[in-house]
């Protein structure tokens, strides 16, 4: 149709990248708005500056159309768009566990003067409940518009390495609006997704904006409640993964992020919790999700549990002591390590005394920028290469695939702690490993 709202997209990190590229491989006109000018020439000249599947190729197609363009210019976004996406980041702020919001706020105080004409500000960011309505209070007071340019809220829940597939084809559609008019318009933009079948649950804005943090929130608690069990299987002498894969059978809990390990990380989860908190407390709610101050204790309690597991396995003290690190990325398929359980248990490591020697698939090159203390290898031969002690921190499929004796033949002594579950704890005893693992059998009580 001629007539299909043209849409623009402001910040271009991993949300704004996706989401403008998605949008134009569905026929819109899009432009991507960022701030950063180094970043929008990249992406005007196809480079996109994050790993993720599939995306390149649909920014180039993308752009070679004509259907995608970048730019720094506000003005150029407010005469170009009838619906602006706020994707900038909402990180957790650096004096409190609460969300910065100085980027939305940036961004909504540089579109709205400029807003002459009807048209939505649709925010994907994730935010605490209540910044919406203030914001469209601000933006009704700034934008020559007045009332005519409305905010909406409409969270993502993508997930990294799947960030198309969760845009083109999410399990479901969250839109918070305020008229008619807004949600006829989402309802456009989200054609294709409502013709292939897929929920679009439309509410107010604050139910929108709580959507996405207690998703977040819950998947989380689920994460930490199988790894505070892995605590007692350890104490227990209990199988925790053959117990997750018991509790998962049961359709009414589920075994989807009952994975124990080392915890969560990234990008969205440990920050999203810690939000969801804080603005609770603001609300006079604190105490009802007080427990959340358990599930992210228990989740960064692993960690600190990883580097006692490596001490002990080192004979008490790490210091001066090899040890290679497998994974660096907060979870496998990313090159993320915002966060990242793995990284932070190795640079924890190196502040203790230890040599450490790093090895990821993917995200290496982050790694070093955040923690160039640390010494990196090309393969996990090269990490595992005089270590005393070897560590699993991230679950990237090819780690299942090691093999005990290659790596026990470079290795100053055949000590692995296996802090994701990926290693079969019997072929790795036979091969003469000392194998650990929280909430595992030690190799006394293992057999049946
Ligand atoms: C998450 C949400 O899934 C997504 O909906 C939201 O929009 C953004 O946050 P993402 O940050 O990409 O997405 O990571 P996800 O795949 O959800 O994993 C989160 C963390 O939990 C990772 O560190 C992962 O290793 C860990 N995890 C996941 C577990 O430790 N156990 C599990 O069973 C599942």
């Amino acid at each position: 149709m001629t007539d299909r709202p043209r849409l623009t997209v402001l910040g271009t990190g991993y949300l704004g990248i996706t989401h403008a590229a998605c949008m134009a491989s569905e026929g819109f006109e899009v432009l991507g708005v960022d701030v950063d000018a180094e970043k929008v020439a990249k992406l005007n000249a196809g480079e996109v500056p994050i790993y993720e599947p599939g995306l390149e190729e649909l920014l180039a197609d993308g752009l070679r159309s004509g259907r995608l363009q970048f730019t720094t210019s506000y003005e150029r976004a407010a005469e170009f768009g009838d619906v602006h996406f706020v994707c900038v980041g909402t990180p957790q702020r650096r004096d409190g566990q609460g969300a910065d919001l100085s980027q939305v706020n940036a961004c909504v105080n540089a579109l709205a003067p400029q807003l002459t004409r009807p048209c939505l500000i649709v925010g994907k960011s994730t935010v605490p409940a209540g910044t919406a309505v203030a914001l469209a209070a601000r933006v009704a007071e700034i934008a020559p518009a007045g009332d005519a340019a409305q905010v909406c809220w409409n969270p993502e829940f993508l997930r990294e390495g799947h960030g198309v597939q969760d845009t083109l084809s999410p399990d479901r559609l969250v839109i918070g609006v305020r008229s008619a008019r807004a949600e006829a318009v989402l309802r456009e933009v989200y054609a294709p997704q409502l013709a292939a079948g897929i929920p679009m649950f439309v509410t107010d804005l604050a139910t929108a904006e709580l959507a996405k943090v207690a998703a977040n929130a819950f998947l989380a608690t689920k994460i930490s409640f199988i790894n505070a069990v892995a605590e007692v299987c350890d104490k227990a002498n209990a199988n925790v993964t053959v117990l997750a894969g018991i509790l998962g059978a049961d359709p009414r809990i589920g075994g989807a992020f009952l994975q124990p390990g080392l915890g969560f990380g990234g990008g969205c989860l440990p920050k999203d919790v810690r939000a969801f908190l804080a603005r609770a407390g603001e609300l006079g709610a604190g105490d009802a999700l007080a427990f959340l101050r358990d599930v992210d204790a228990i989740n960064l309690g692993r960690r600190t549990g990883m580097v006692n597991l490596a001490v002990e396995a080192a004979g008490g003290s790490i210091a001066g002591k090899s040890v290679g690190v497998l994974g660096a990325a907060f979870k496998p398929g990313s090159d993320d390590v915002r966060d990242s359980p793995a990284l932070d248990v190795a640079q924890i490591l190196h502040g203790m005394g230890a040599e450490v020697t790093v090895y990821d698939p993917a995200a290496t090159e982050n790694a070093r920028k955040v923690a160039p203390e640390l010494k990196y290898a090309e393969t996990a031969i090269g990490a595992a290469t005089g270590a005393d002690v070897l560590l699993l921190l991230t679950d990237w499929p090819e780690f299942a695939q090691l093999d005990p004796a290659e790596l026990g033949a470079v290795t100053a002594a055949k000590t692995i702690i296996d802090g994701r579950y990926m290693l079969d704890p019997a072929a790795w005893r036979a091969a003469g490993w000392h194998y650990r693992a929280s909430g595992i059998p030690a190799a006394s009580t293992a057999d049946v």
